[in-house]
């Protein structure tokens, strides 16, 4: 079975495109699925990009992951900074973690500045845009190799 990556995405996400283009840019969240499978296809890996403005949704998506997933890339969006659901969720997933963040939230509000989710992610990225998802899906086929 082609090994599959969990892309989760919380809260506001399903806005990308129209939300704060001036900090967000103008793709869509369609667009970073279309460019993740794009760069699992050519590593033997599958993709499975899912948003949700729900904070238990993303936790019973991450529970599912461990029965289904290689590895996880998450975008916790605004619950970064908030939930030690998502970080205890994600401390029961054995396989890679990537914390995935478009803007560069260090050069933003100090309240963004804290992850609970970098606690368990073996790579963080911010800044890149939605760049940083691409970058984050070839270092899974990096890790996963
Ligand atoms: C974000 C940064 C968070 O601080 C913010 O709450 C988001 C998006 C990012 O991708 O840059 O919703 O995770």
């Amino acid at each position: 079975m082609t090994p599959t990556i969990h892309i989760l995405n919380g809260p506001n996400l399903n806005l990308l495109g129209k939300r704060q283009p001036d900090i967000y840019g103008h793709d869509t969240l369609e667009d970073v699925a279309a460019q993740c499978a794009e760069i699992g296809q050519a590593a033997g890996l599958g993709t499975l990009l899912r948003q949700s403005n729900w904070e238990g949704q993303i936790v019973d998506w991450i529970h599912e992951a461990r029965e289904t997933a290689a590895g996880i890339i998450i975008n916790p969006a605004a619950l970064t900074h908030t939930s030690v659901a998502v970080l205890d969720a994600l401390n029961t997933f054995e396989g890679p973690v990537i914390e995935v963040h478009i803007s560069q939230v260090h050069k933003r509000e100090a309240f963004r500045h804290h992850s609970f989710v970098s606690h368990r992610a073996d790579a963080v990225m911010a800044g890149f845009g939605i760049h940083g998802y691409a970058l984050a899906m070839r270092h899974m086929a990096h890790l996963l190799d």
